[in-house]
């Protein structure tokens, strides 16, 4: 996935990226971004959508504050990407509404 971004990166001595797969689709990212700069560059935005309204959304304080920025990663729903660096073969997932319970979520009463 490779899209026309607003957003412009600064010229660094690192240039080392990584592959990840958003919604399925490859996109070099830098390492050591996190997965919401990512989800920026590769111009996937909205990133989710609220779970009542179905309202866009898209990362918006990259510092764990707003939880604009939640994202499935590896199969892991609710992921705040801001706090989250990519690695070499990360898969993304963009949340629509709700997310799926998992067997994960799933306790047994005692
Ligand atoms: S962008 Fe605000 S919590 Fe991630």
């Amino acid at each position: 996935m490779q899209t026309d971004s607003p957003f412009n990166r600064l010229e660094t001595a690192s240039a080392a990226t990584v592959t990840i797969e958003i919604d399925g689709q490859p996109f070099t990212a830098r390492e050591g971004d996190s997965v919401a700069a990512a989800l920026l560059a590769a111009g996937a935005i909205p990133s989710r959508t609220t779970p009542v309204s179905a309202s866009p959304r898209a990362p918006y304080c990259m510092m764990g504050v707003c939880f604009e920025c939640l994202v499935e990663v590896d199969g892991l729903a609710n992921v705040q990407g801001c706090m989250v660096q990519v690695s070499e073969g990360m898969r993304v997932r963009r949340q629509n509404g709700a997310r799926a319970l998992t067997q994960g979520d799933v306790h047994e009463a005692v």
